[in-house]
Formats: structure tokens, C-alpha cells, sequence
């Protein structure tokens, strides 16, 4: 597999990392399955990513003392790539996630591929792993980029080098509700995030912070958990691994992205789906109250794409959405979204790279 000359395979395809045989398609959850190949590009700190390369997929080996391992100096991404009846594979707005990582480096002071960089290298890992894309309708390919501190440090400081890497998995629904709806805790106690911190980029650290309070609700039969804002523990923040919605007959509200607040792209793409049905859309504070007054609410993420809810539980108080059901609406933009990422509908936004 080469693709010019910017990348390069360094084994050869025999040496198989798992066995594509023993999957099961029809129950992909969503977990690692290691696969061929991952794209790894390094540079130096002031220095910008240049040339990277396909190596077999594998563990990698970093000095103790690295930046990522010390002081947590690293972001990650998500996106998916889904295979067409027509065996094209497609991938969702990967121009998005580059900016996003471009953003999130300068914050976390890192270098970062370009966006060409980005995609090129989403492309040939896809490419190199395209056997592991489950079949049409069974599951998608999920593309996780890092971007590490990989050189060592001891003092705090930006680490001395850094490493770009993509590895990829094939995955089915993340909740094991699967598209059933899921069952949120409101956490009125621990954080996610706090203005001026890293809640709107996607570092590491913040999905290590959320864990102690995810297992405790897991722990109690709910699905996961809903954050609150830090300051008056009051206004909806998001899910630990993807934002929240609310529909009130004709309005959809989400919470406004102010630092706080990951800039999902499915969210982004979510609202401009619902715009496009007609839908009253506002980014804005959304209150509790006005969150258990819904009639409808939904998460959004790569990860999880649309995931409706089907009871939110606030302080002793549960309330419940949909009869049980999904809720219409949550259906309604699942369906528009999906077949638009999977090829079914005409991509008039131009969000699909083939
Ligand atoms: C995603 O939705 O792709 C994410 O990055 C969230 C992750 C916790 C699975």
C-alpha cells in the first residue's frame, strides 16, 4: 500500500494482528479490536509535521518521563469511516476534526498536523484497513487520531517532541442500550469542566476526569451521566462523552458552546440538519427545570451519533421521555443523519469525503 510518497508500509500484510473471521458483524459493540495498520508522524517542538508513515499496528514505546505520561500533554479525535452497498467508503466531515485538533493543540501547546496533513492521513489508514470496515448497515470503522507530548520532560514544560498517530477499530453502538433510549443521572457534585479550563477541547484528561462519577452511576443501573455548569450547578453542560439536547414541541435547544462545552460535530452537523427540517434551533443556557420540562431529549457524538433518552434522573426525581419509545424527533434527525453518513442520502452539504 503506498500513496505516493508520503507514506510508507513497513511490513507486509501476512503478519495479521487479530482475525477478521472470529467477528461478529451483527454484534459489533464498541470496543478496541486491533487492526492492521496505524499512521505515526513525529516532530520536534517549534518544528511543523512533515512526513509520516503506515507501520503495522502495535504497541508504541515512549520514555517514561513523556509529556503525555507526565503531565497529560495530549488530545485525541473520533470519526468514522462507513462502507457503501456500492463499496465505496465514505468518511463524515474529516476537515472538522482536523481544525478541532488544530484548535485543541494550541491550547494544550502542541503542534498539529495541517488539515491536509489530517486527512490524508485519516485516508491512508482507512485505506490500509479497509477489510476491518464491517459491512453496510452493520457498523462503521472508527478512526481514533492522538496527538501526544511524546518527548521526556521533568520539569513542567511543553514536551521536546510530539507524535501523531491513527489507529482504527471497527465498532457497532456505543450504549449497550443500543439504539434503545438510555437512562442519564443529572451529577450535581463532581465537574466535568470549569470556564477557563480544557472542557472545550478534547484532551485526555477530560474523559479521565469523568470516570469516577460515570462508574458510581453505572454502578446504579444508569447509562452515564449529565454534568451541570461548576458555578451555580444549574444550567446542562453535556454527557461524559457526548452534548445533550432538548425539543419542546417545535424548538431543539443545546447548550452553548462556551469553553465548557466539547464541540461535538455531530452536534454542529445535528443542528444544521434540524434547521434544514424545519426546526427552531437555540444554542443557549439550558436549565435543568427546563430540561425535565422536555418532551424530548438526545445525545449527539461521533461515538454515540444520536442517542435518544429515555428518562433523566435529577435529585431523587426521574422523569421519563418518549413512552418508552425514541422520541420522534431524536428518530426523525437519527434517520436523516445516518443515511446521509452512510451514503443513502444526497449529500447537499458536502460533508462526505469518499
Ligand atoms: C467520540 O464520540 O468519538 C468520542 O471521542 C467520545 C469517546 C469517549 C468515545
Amino acid at each position: 500500500i503506498n500513496s505516493g510518497n508520503t507514506f510508507r508500509v513497513a511490513s507486509p500484510l501476512s503478519n495479521v494482528t487479530s482475525e477478521l473471521a472470529d467477528i461478529d458483524w451483527d454484534n459489533l459493540g464498541f470496543g478496541f479490536m486491533p487492526t492492521d495498520y496505524m499512521y505515526i508522524m513525529k516532530c520536534a517542538q517549534g518544528e511543523n509535521f512533515s512526513k509520516g508513515e503506515l507501520q503495522r499496528f502495535g504497541n508504541i514505546e515512549l520514555c517514561p518521563s513523556a509529556g503525555i505520561l507526565n503531565y497529560g500533554q495530549g488530545l485525541f479525535e473520533g470519526l468514522k469511516a462507513y462502507r457503501k452497498h456500492d463499496g465505496n467508503i465514505l468518511l463524515f466531515r474529516p476537515e472538522e476534526n482536523a481544525t478541532r485538533l488544530m484548535m485543541g493543540a494550541e491550547r494544550m501547546c502542541m503542534p498539529s498536523p495541517s488539515v491536509e496533513q489530517f486527512v490524508e492521513a485519516v485516508k491512508a489508514t482507512v485505506l490500509a484497513n479497509e477489510r476491518w470496515i464491517p459491512p453496510p448497515g452493520k457498523g462503521s470503522l472508527y478512526i481514533r487520531p492522538l496527538l501526544m507530548g511524546s518527548g521526556a520532560v521533568l520539569g513542567l514544560a511543553p514536551a521536546p517532541e510530539y507524535t501523531f498517530l491513527i489507529y482504527v477499530s471497527p465498532v457497532g453502538n456505543y450504549f449497550k442500550e443500543g439504539l434503545a433510549p438510555i437512562n442519564l443521572v443529572v451529577e450535581t457534585e463532581m465537574h466535568r469542566a470549569t470556564p477557563g479550563g480544557t472542557g472545550g477541547v478534547k484532551t485526555i484528561g477530560n474523559y479521565a476526569a469523568v470516570l469516577k462519577a460515570q462508574s458510581a452511576a453505572k454502578a446504579k443501573g444508569y447509562s452515564d451521566v449529565l454534568y451541570l455548569d461548576s458555578f451555580q450547578k444549574r444550567y446542562l453542560e453535556e454527557v461524559s462523552s457526548c452534548n445533550v439536547f432538548i425539543v419542546k414541541g417545535n424548538l431543539i435547544v443545546t447548550p452553548a458552546i462556551k469553553g465548557t462545552i466539547l464541540p461535538g460535530i455531530t452536534r454542529k452537523s445535528i443542528i444544521d440538519v434540524a434547521i434544514n427540517q424545519g426546526f427552531q434551533v437555540e444554542e443557549r443556557q439550558v436549565s435543568v427545570d427546563e430540561l425535565l420540562d422536555a418532551d424530548e431529549v438526545f445525545c449527539t457524538g461521533t461515538a454515540v451519533v444520536v442517542s435518544p433518552v429515555g428518562s433523566i434522573t435529577h435529585q431523587g426525581r426521574r422523569v421519563t421521555y418518549g413512552n418508552d419509545g425514541v422520541g420522534l424527533v431524536s428518530q426523525q434527525l437519527y434517520s436523516a443523519l445516518t443515511s446521509l453518513q452512510m451514503g443513502l442520502s444526497e449529500d447537499k452539504m458536502g460533508w462526505i469525503v469518499e
